[in-house]
């Protein structure tokens, strides 16, 4: 939810701030903004509804050397241009990720609205500042007002007799920053300023840092010096491009057999699973009576593959919660449960909140999180990265299928530690789970026939997906795609339940997607299949039974390569990717920046 970008330095730095922008723009695309210094000290805005191109058209050429971007994801106020950030007020520009959740009350208290020209709450931040700075000591004004704030925030702030410093702090939004031989860096996420720097530091929370062209200082809000814990990315900047894609999200496809990769094979070790490089003791996996996942979206998806492994193998009880419900819901968790925190980003704000929830009752925590070093990672007891690079496309997608397996990979630990499985089972289970890349690698293939098939889904205004079992969880994922990333109303439904309600809107031409790739459930499926097309559903069956012809049961069968049915689930998802994401582009849609989305929800 909006992204943010600092530059001090010794080169111009408009660039660096539009071309990190369009980096950025997953966070939020509906306006765009820089702010820098002018020779003369006095600070010049540019700023627009709509994306950094729009903003680039605006932008004249300056040599200034220092300024601050935003990209927004609109919370408060609409998409305007007096709304789109940077907000100066007086002497303070500044921009703002994050909700300040008391702005009227400080608006009507600190006598601000008549200096107020936008509807946001950052406005309001920009104003105080302003108020309670002298002239001379920027860091004593945010000491004061820090205190005052409620809500989360990351700012940068440039304060009018101040040229070349940018000041920043945060609480619960993130902010990395860098320094290179060019200057000084700072940015919601380091795909920013990557080229320039694969070695950052996460700002703490509530300290201050100074970012000037040759150095930085971060001090608490007492004034001690803090010293930055230094990281460095295993990946670089051409993860973070298309590399001859037309977009991120097709990309991220096709990359999915090497993220499975990297995810699973530093874990397993002869043949069997193992978390000592994670520093995950067996007695994490011995002493656990009951699991519960929590996540957002697609990580929740993820998460409910992981909840039907998990109970089918182990027998112990599994539930999967929507991180949001998890924190108002009195959730029944005690110091012998085990709970799983997923997020890409780690930084969503409702899993966040759901996490520091459960530390409350357990300190069995475990996050499932790709980028490292975010919030989520840093607070769980435990963390598995999953190491799928850079996700940039807003609909993930090689994310869910790395999350899923690192499901397997710690079902299987579990099942062994627990004995409810055995160690040769195990193997084989392992076998299997190295055999995804290359079975992912072979649907792919199917590229050109899922794009033909979503031809026929150009014009729909609903879809249905169903399943029973695992393929009832697929059909949640593959439902919130199409919805993300095409627009067309898209409902999953288990499929033995269509007859108690739904299936009364299934009427001539609706396309249903099916999958069937369970044996236990399988001759039942075909049966609701049946029922939905005797009704006139135009149906694109997913099944391994490469014997469907029968033009009675399905109009388009996608033939899956036959695998163990426990791993069907990788080979099934991505076809329900395809087929969204052909559905987005066949409709002339950003497949990239669906309408009113972000990637990374900071947000509540
Ligand atoms: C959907 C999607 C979202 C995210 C959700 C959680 O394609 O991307 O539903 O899965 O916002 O995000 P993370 O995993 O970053 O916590």
């Amino acid at each position: 939810m909006c992204g943010i970008i600092g530059f001090t330095g010794n080169i111009k730095a408009q660039d660096i701030l539009l071309t990190g922008l369009e980096k950025l723009e997953y966070r939020g695309y509906d306006s765009a903004g820089i702010a820098y210094f002018k020779e003369n000290g006095k600070i010049s805005i540019r700023k627009t509804a709509g994306k950094v191109k729009d903003l680039r058209a605006i932008c004249d050429d300056n040599d200034a050397t220092c300024g601050i971007g935003h990209t927004r994801w609109a919370t408060h106020g609409g998409v305007t241009n007096a709304n789109a950030h940077p907000h100066k007020s007086g002497n303070v520009a500044l921009i703002h990720n994050g909700i300040i959740e008391n702005y009227h009350e400080l608006a009507t208290t600190y006598d601000l609205e008549d200096r107020l020209i936008s509807e946001t709450d950052t406005e309001v931040a920009a104003a105080l500042f302003d108020k309670f700075y002298d002239g001379e000591n920027p860091i004593e004004a945010i000491k004061e007002v820090i205190p005052l704030l409620k809500g989360s925030f990351a700012f940068c702030i440039m304060f009018e007799n101040r040229p070349g410093v940018i000041y920043a702090v945060r609480n619960v939004s993130p902010m990395v920053a860098a320094t290179s031989k060019e200057g000084s860096f700072i940015a919601s996420d380091l795909t920013a300023f990557i080229e320039y720097s694969k070695r950052y530091f996460i700002v703490p929370e509530y300290a201050i840092l100074t970012l000037e062209a040759n150095k930085i200082d971060l001090q608490d809000l007492n004034g001690n010096t803090i010293e930055p814990e230094f990281l460095e990315v295993d990946w670089d900047m051409t993860a973070a491009q298309k590399e001859g894609y037309p977009t991120f999200m097709l990309k991220e496809i096709n990359e999915q057999p090497a993220a499975i990769n990297r995810t699973i094979m530093p874990r397993i070790k002869d043949g069997l699973p193992s978390f000592e490089e994670d520093g995950i003791p067996d007695s994490f996996f011995a002493d656990c009576n009951d699991i519960t996942i929590v996540a957002c979206g697609t990580a929740m998806y993820a998460g409910m593959v992981g909840k039907t492994l998990m109970q089918d193998i182990l027998g112990i009880p599994v539930t999967v919660a929507i991180a949001s419900e998890f924190r108002y819901e009195r959730p029944v968790i005690t110091d012998k449960s085990v709970v799983i925190v997923v997020s890409q980003s780690g930084e969503t704000i409702d899993t966040l909140e759901a996490l520091r929830l459960a530390k409350t009752k357990t300190n069995k925590t475990l996050s499932i999180v790709n980028v490292k070093g975010s919030s989520i990672a840093r607070e769980s007891n435990y963390v598995l990265y999953t190491h799928a690079g850079p996700e940039i496309a807003v609909a993930s997608t090689k994310a869910y299928t790395v999350q899923a397996a690192a499901f397997y990979l710690l079902t299987c630990k579990l099942a062994l530690v627990q004995n409810a499985m055995s160690e040769a089972d195990a193997r084989t289970f392992i076998r299997n789970l190295e055999n995804v890349s290359d079975n992912i690698a072979e649907v792919l293939k199917l590229s050109d026939k899922v794009e033909q098939l979503t031809k026929r889904m150009l014009n729909a205004s609903h879809t249905f997906f169903i399943g029973r079992g695992s393929d009832y969880t697929l059909s949640m994922e593959g439902a919130l795609k199409l919805k993300e990333i095409s627009y067309i109303h898209a409902e999953a439904y288990a499929a033995g339940e269509l007859k108690h309600g739904t299936i009364a809107l299934i009427s001539e031409g609706v396309p249903v997607i099916a999958l069937a790739t369970q044996s236990h459930v399988y001759n039942k499926v075909i049966s609701n299949i049946r029922e939905v097309k005797a009704r006139g559903a135009y149906v694109i069956l997913l099944s391994m039974d490469e014997k469907i012809t029968d033009a009675t049961i399905c109009d388009t069968h996608i033939s899956l390569p036959k695998v163990p049915e426990q791993f069907a689930v990788f080979e099934a998802v991505v076809i329900l990717q395809m087929i969204a994401y052909f559905t987005s582009t066949g409709k002339g849609l950003n497949a990239d920046q669906p309408r009113n989305l972000a990637k990374s929800v900071t947000v509540e």
